[in-house]
């Protein structure tokens, strides 16, 4: 999704500033790029569709004067990625420029009657009825932030708007509605930005504009105003997050950097135990049924809980996609919690689902974000510690997020046993990383495969699902996920000679059955990778490659661990593709805001 940064520096050039935090917003998956900055009554506008280091190389974005402005990275959703359609877009003297992130749902209306009144369009955008509004009102008499708070009346969608105009020096004027935005305050500079990656180097006090909410960057501080004027006194939130944890840090990629660091988050997300304790308490007793919600590799997560939560807890539950959540949650009550699993917080679907459940039952999220959407709309929050992730691939929120579900299902069960065993995770974990060369040498053999299954029973069943999405993100090879025992309903007329299937067989009850499927496939040809615990080795004997597993990790906590072989296989799959980049795979977008 697109990326937005504006900054308001004192005597110092943005440009430079403005090129470093857009460039760490390109995880979000991008097209285009551009920066606008103003001095002495003009706008420098540079910009154009590529890569941030293509662009950077033709037209030296650093190089503009003026110590205010706004970038951006584009996402295309009106218009072909190109240099027209690249942010920021002007007005048509020249003198405003906008940034957005977003929707506006209702500018093909607007424009029409823009056109109508002489303004004249250059992008194929829903972004450029901006500037084109914002100069109709600022003609009108009004400054440029209450041209903006005008401009709210009238457009519909997502939004988070960054904008500059060159009769106001040293302003930057931003808002947000459905789309994420923070304000960092640094030392005599000041931001906005999409995330935090973008601004984690220049400022680490945030503040968390809500909807609607009109942020004034001046050199001297930020001023938010409420949509009558009003000025909001707004709490500041130091973060701990560093900015070399939004660094490679001598990795080749992000994503194999946040693999490594699973052991970490799930030590740090332990830490909330205590304030999982609290909501559980406060919700014993008071809930009949739980609902979970979410979208993409956090689904999968969730798909974790019903494993947990039903047979522990004895509480029905139901794990529903967020997109889908309107059309199948009619039936919600005071007595029910719905949870919602985010990364970023800031998913448009799973907010979408927050604001219907809010409505009328009891809503926890689960969230990596600080202070993102999801936290400030939930009735309760547990903040999964993993720190930024940047790869766009989901790896270690999604074991945060994991953790976090243990957490709550062991307390709310009151399953010591259980909890005691989430101790020892971040060990099995490291004894997996310490063989990846194993898992380098299969993908050598592996990369070729044009499908792939995976196979796992029970709490094994949302790991093939991930397994295989992880495949599918990051190399573009095809991968399906499936119930094991619902191989034999269909996707067996699929297996053939040397088709890779990953067969997902942790200790437990559902092992022998498992072992039947991992046989069914292999007589018909497939090449089958057993991926189980070190004492049933004998058992795997038929199957063609073998990954061994600590012993101690059972059926229940294998969730936590056997993901990580996974996540290894496809990260070595794309590595080994010319032109694959296993953090930015194509088309894909790290927070995606909208429906
Ligand atoms: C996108 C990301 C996925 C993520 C999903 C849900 O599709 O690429 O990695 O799982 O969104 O995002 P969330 O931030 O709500 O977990």
């Amino acid at each position: 999704m697109c990326g937005i940064v504006g900054c308001v520096l004192k005597e110092k050039k943005a440009a430079p500033i403005l090129l470093d935090s857009i460039s760490k917003l390109e995880y979000r998956g991008y097209d285009s790029v551009g920066i606008a900055t103003a001095v002495d009554r003009k706008i420098n506008l540079k910009k154009d569709a590529g890569k941030i280091k293509e662009v950077d190389k033709k037209l030296d974005l650093k190089d503009m004067e003026g110590s205010f402005g706004i970038a951006h990275v584009r996402w295309a959703t009106h218009g072909d990625p190109n240099k027209t359609n690249s942010h920021p877009h002007l007005n048509m003297d020249r003198t405003i420029a906008v940034v957005h992130n977003g929707i506006i749902e209702n500018s093909a209306e607007i424009k029409e009657e823009l056109i109508g009144e002489g303004y004249k369009f250059k992008s194929e955008t829903d972004t450029e009825v901006i500037p084109h509004l914002l100069d109709k009102y600022m003609k009108t008499g009004l400054d440029l932030e209450n041209a903006l708070r005008k401009v709210l009346d009238v457009i519909h969608g997502s939004y988070a708007i960054a904008a500059i105009c060159v009769d106001e020096p040293g302003r930057v004027v931003a808002t947000r509605k459905d789309s994420p935005l923070i304000v960092g305050i640094g030392h005599d500079e000041y931001f906005v930005a999409s995330d935090y990656p973008a601004i984690l180097k220049y400022a680490r006090d945030i503040i968390f504009p809500e909807q609607g909410e009109i942020v004034v960057l001046n050199p001297d501080g930020v001023t938010v105003k409420d949509e009558y004027d009003n000025v909001i006194n707004k709490e500041v939130t130091t973060i701990n997050w560093s900015p070399e944890m939004a660094e490679k840090g001598g990795y080749d990629h992000f994503m194999i950097k946040e693999i490594n660091e699973q052991d970490t988050a799930i030590q740090n997300t332990l830490t909330q135990r205590e304030n999982v304790q609290q909501i559980v308490d406060e919700l014993k007793g008071d809930i009949n049924r739980v609902v979970f919600v979410a979208c993409g590799t956090s689904y999968h997560a969730s798909l974790i809980g019903k494993y947990l939560i039903e047979p522990l807890a004895g509480i029905p539950t139901e794990v529903l996609l967020a997109s889908e959540f309107k059309y199948s949650a009619r039936t919600l009550d005071e007595k029910t919690l719905v949870i919602f699993i985010s990364q970023s917080g800031e998913t448009a679907d799973t907010l979408k689902a927050l604001d219907i459940a809010n409505e009328t039952s009891k809503t926890l999220a689960i969230v990596n974000v600080v202070g993102s959407s999801m936290t400030r709309r939930a009735q309760y929050v547990i903040q999964t510690q993993a720190g930024p992730e940047i790869g766009v691939a989901a790896t270690k929120t999604y074991v945060s997020q994991l953790t976090a579900i243990y957490l709550f299902a062991g307390l709310l069960a009151g399953d010591e046993e259980l909890l005691s065993k989430l101790e020892k995770v971040p060990d099995y974990i490291n004894e997996i990383l310490k063989d990846c060369d194993v898992i380098k040498q299969l993908s050598v053999k592996y990369r070729y495969a044009k499908d792939f299954f995976y196979l796992g029973r029970g709490y094994a069943y949302p790991t093939a699902l991930e397994g295989a999405l992880k495949l599918k993100e990051i190399t573009y090879i095809h991968g399906e996920g499936y119930a094991a025992g619902e191989l034999k309903h269909g996707p067996l007329a699929l297996i053939d000679k040397g088709i890779p299937v990953v067969v997902l067989l942790p200790p437990g009850d559902n092992l022998e059955k498992t072992m039947s499927n991992l046989e069914e496939v292999r007589a018909r040809g497939a090449d089958v990778l057993a991926i189980g615990a070190r004492k049933d080795k004998e058992q795997f004997t038929h199957a063609k490659d073998i990954f061994l597993i600590n012993d101690e990790v059972d059926e229940i906590i294998a969730p936590l661990v056997y993901i990580v072989p996974l996540q290894l296989l496809s990260y070595y799959v794309a590595i080994s593709k010319e032109g694959v980049d296993p953090d930015k795979p194509k088309n894909l977008a790290k927070c995606v805001t909208v429906e």
